[in-house]
């Protein structure tokens, strides 16, 4: 079975190629690499394909499904757990086999909202050039102790409770918010409305899912509701946060820090070469600007065993599917 891999990075390839080698499949898979985003420019790449595999800025509107419909593409094998990039409505109507990976190292994610959070806090960004320069002055370097400061994990699914029992096992006091409250939580922190998390964190972390319901969830308004100085992180999906209220916010000293590893126009921008580039996205050139935001692309994912893990298990979703078997990573529309 001919299988699309669009958005294949090298790693992408090494991974599921040795995944391949492992898995025992009904049918051996045929592994087409594309370097390409999958949008209506490339669908056509999957020409006398079976299923696509695709990652988090690969676009599945409506037009794309409908041309890979009319290729015979019958499967959508998401690398990614998020699924906010497929028309699910419209896949339903034409039949498609959506599956994602719902769960890989949500330990990775949470390690990398860690990592962002002490490198803002503690500089240890700038100490490292510093250093290297032989320029050993702390001036510009202060930090603040995280024992005994209180952080807010939005959403407290499997990311946001490895999050949770990292900053408890730091000595914060740790809160918690979910429209869908996990019984996991209440062992390591306290369930609050929205609005009592923010005014009282002085780190917010966003660990719940883009839905219309949470786009710009973070807006000129919560920005209003935080603590002042306080710190904003998202590894979740851009789209949770109003960009520009967060500039605003930041140039008016309210919103203390900001670590980000997805950003609202990532797809533009994100898992591409542009240093050599003139980078046309003001807003994002904006955000480089301030001494106290933190931006990586999209890396919180990105460990070896996380990289097996997604492999294996999209390869799992693509048996299911030549099997015809039932798929308990299967997405539909709700
Ligand atoms: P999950 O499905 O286990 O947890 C999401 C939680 O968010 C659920 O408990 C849900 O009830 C909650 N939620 C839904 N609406 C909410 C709202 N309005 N307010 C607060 N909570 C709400 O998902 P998981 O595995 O923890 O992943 C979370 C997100 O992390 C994914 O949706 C994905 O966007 C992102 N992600 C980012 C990665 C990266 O590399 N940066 C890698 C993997 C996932």
């Amino acid at each position: 079975m001919k299988i699309a891999v669009f958005s294949a990075r090298p790693y992408d390839r090494r991974f599921l190629d040795e995944a391949h080698q492992c898995a025992d499949l009904a049918e051996p898979a045929e592994f087409l690499y594309f370097d390409a985003f999958l949008d209506v420019h490339t669908a056509a790449l999957a020409q006398d394909c079976a299923a696509v595999c695709v990652f988090v800025n690969d676009r599945l509107d409506a037009p794309v499904l409908h041309a890979l419909h009319a290729l015979g593409v019958r499967a959508i094998l998401l690398r990614c757990a998020g699924f906010n990039n497929v028309d699910l409505a419209t896949a339903g109507q034409r039949g498609f086999f959506v599956a994602r990976v719902p769960a890989y190292s949500p330990e990775a994610v949470a390690e990398h909202a860690l990592a962002l959070v002490m490198t803002l806090n503690r500089h240890t960004h700038r100490a490292y050039n510093r250093v290297r320069e032989g320029n050993f002055m702390l001036d510009g370097l202060l930090g603040r102790t995280l024992h005994g400061k209180t952080v807010g994990i939005v959403g407290t699914g499997k990311i946001g409770l490895a999050t949770a029992r990292i900053f408890k096992g730091m000595g914060c006091t740790v809160l918690g918010h979910d429209p869908y409250p996990s019984p996991d939580f209440p062992p390591i922190g306290t369930f609050v409305a929205l609005e009592e998390l923010l005014a009282r964190a002085d780190i917010v972390s966003l660990h719940c899912p883009l839905t219309p319901d949470t786009h710009h969830l973070i807006n000129a308004t919560s920005l209003a509701q935080m603590k002042p100085g306080a710190m904003l992180v998202n590894t979740s999906r851009g789209g949770l946060v109003d960009t520009q209220a967060v500039i605003g916010a930041l140039k008016a000293r309210q919103l203390g820090h900001l670590a980000i590893d997805v950003y609202e126009q990532e797809s533009a921008l994100f898992f591409q070469d542009w240093s050599g580039e003139i980078i046309d996205d003001d807003a994002f050139q904006r955000l480089m600007t301030f001494p106290n935001v933190l931006v990586t692309g999209h890396q919180g994912f990105f460990t070896a065993e996380a990289l097996q893990e997604i492999s294996a298990i999209t390869l799992g979703n693509l048996d299911d599917f030549a099997r015809g078997r039932a798929c308990a990573n299967r997405v539909v529309a709700a």
